[in-house]
């Protein structure tokens, strides 16, 4: 292949479902050019991140069954799990919340499992959660799968001392409190974390906070994540709604590399991800489209503040939210995944490839929770529509992002229009 140049191109067409609907209106000629010779900015490769939460049957059973299990495993994580994910080349997984991190006390989960106290997953369902998968193992799951950690610590119900000490546990090489007690507990050499959040949700689950009030938790909880040599820090703010996140990049954005947003695809009316119409297909695929607007509202903000362009959007939870499956606990937010989730994972790729200030995404969650890749029952496991979009779109992590006109008419419903097909092109 030396001296030429692969150049990958993804269509998605939105017709082929309005005539399973019936809907035959769909007449014209769609024309896309491809701008080869040009090109500036990478697709971050971290777009194609994941995000995998203590909530429902995600960690438990859809990663983490347990040494003694049954089911084929590798240090207690499930081995059909790990092999999938790689196949998508994951590059980073967001954990251990969501809403969860901000009752998440980290030193609850080393040391002998047996040992480890219990708490309740007071956000969902109010379970009791053993602890028993912890920094260790998410980070051997990391390894495992090959990608990079991203972690969420608590500011809404923890202190700074237990935020800064879980950075110096992981990632510090000498001799120290944190450090040796990782060492009691097996792991001699520090771990590499770079991506780091301070806190998530805090205008809601993560603590009800003030923008202002946020903003200066933030100033104080970040001094104290240490850079340890050899280990570069990223820290991620919460960003929440425009007007939010505008104070925070105006108080902080100096101490901020990432701002966090959030954006899920809700149905219309409630329903199951199986139960729908042409009305709800169409709908939400709207949705889908309308992150455009909202990523560039995002950076324009940013931009009256950060005149350096050095604060990047991290867009760290999307995907679809639908009503759970029938008969199963609503606080375990448990979905099916049908072509429809397949077609909106598809717009929002296009779209995140054009922003060169998209720096990460990750979609929610990893396994059996929300929008997932991967749906198990006991030792079965099945990868949903949404996993192959992934599979398919992996070409274009890191690949040069080209631009492209796309000529093409519009997908039709109760006289609103969408753009019945969208494209992303990128080169090697
Ligand atoms: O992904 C489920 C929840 O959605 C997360 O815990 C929270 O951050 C968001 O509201």
């Amino acid at each position: 292949m030396r001296g030429r140049r692969r150049i990958f191109v993804s269509i998605i067409c939105l017709l082929s479902i309005a005539c399973l609907f019936g809907n035959m209106a769909y007449a014209a000629e769609n024309k896309l050019v491809v701008h080869a010779d040009q090109g500036e900015h990478e697709i971050s490769r971290f777009i194609y991140g994941h995000f995998a939460e203590h909530l429902g049957r995600c960690i438990y059973e859809g990663i983490w069954v347990g040494e003694d299990s049954p089911i084929p495993n590798t240090r207690g994580i499930r081995n059909d799990v790990v092999k999938a994910l790689k196949r998508i080349k994951v590059p980073v997984v967001r954990w251990p919340g969501g809403c969860f991190a901000e009752e998440y006390h980290w030193m609850d989960g080393i040391g002998p499992r047996e040992e480890r106290p219990s708490m309740i997953n007071t956000n969902w369902g109010g379970v009791t959660e053993n602890n028993h998968f912890g920094t260790h193992e998410f980070l051997d799951f990391c390894e495992q799968v090959g990608a990079e950690p991203y972690i969420c610590g608590n500011i809404g119900s923890g202190t700074v001392e237990e935020f800064s000490n879980w950075v110096e546990y992981i990632t510090f090489d000498g001799s120290s409190p944190m450090a040796d007690l990782r060492r009691k507990n097996g792991r001699d050499k520090p771990w590499k974390v770079k991506y780091w959040a301070v806190g998530n949700e805090n205008d809601g689950c993560g603590g009800q906070m003030l923008p202002e009030y946020y903003a200066h938790l933030y100033r104080r909880f970040q001094t104290y994540l240490r850079e340890y040599p050899g280990n570069e820090l990223y820290k991620v703010a919460t960003g929440s709604d425009p007007s939010f996140m505008e104070q925070v990049v105006k108080m902080s954005g100096e101490y901020i590399n990432g701002i966090a947003y959030h954006y899920y695809c809700y149905p219309g009316p409630s329903r199951s991800a199986t139960e729908f119409e042409e009305e709800d297909w169409f709908l939400l695929l709207q949705k889908a489209f309308l992150i455009d607007k909202n990523i560039q509202n995002y950076i324009a903000i940013m931009d009256k503040y950060d005149r350096e362009k050095s604060i990047d959007l991290v867009i760290d939870e999307w995907g679809t939210w639908f009503d759970v499956e029938p008969g199963t606990n609503p606080g375990f937010l448990y979905q099916q995944n049908t072509l429809r989730d397949a077609i909106l994972t598809g717009i929002h790729f296009n779209i995140f490839h054009r922003y060169k200030r998209v720096h990460m995404t990750n979609i929610a969650q990893t396994v059996n929770v929300l929008q997932a890749m991967i749906l198990t029952k006991n030792e079965k496991m099945v990868l949903t529509p949404t996993y192959h979009v992934f599979d398919m779109y992996k070409v274009h992590q890191d690949a040069t992002y080209l631009p492209l006109e796309l000529e093409c008419g519009d997908y039709k419903y109760d006289g609103k229009g969408i753009p019945a097909v969208t494209a992303t092109a990128s080169r090697d």
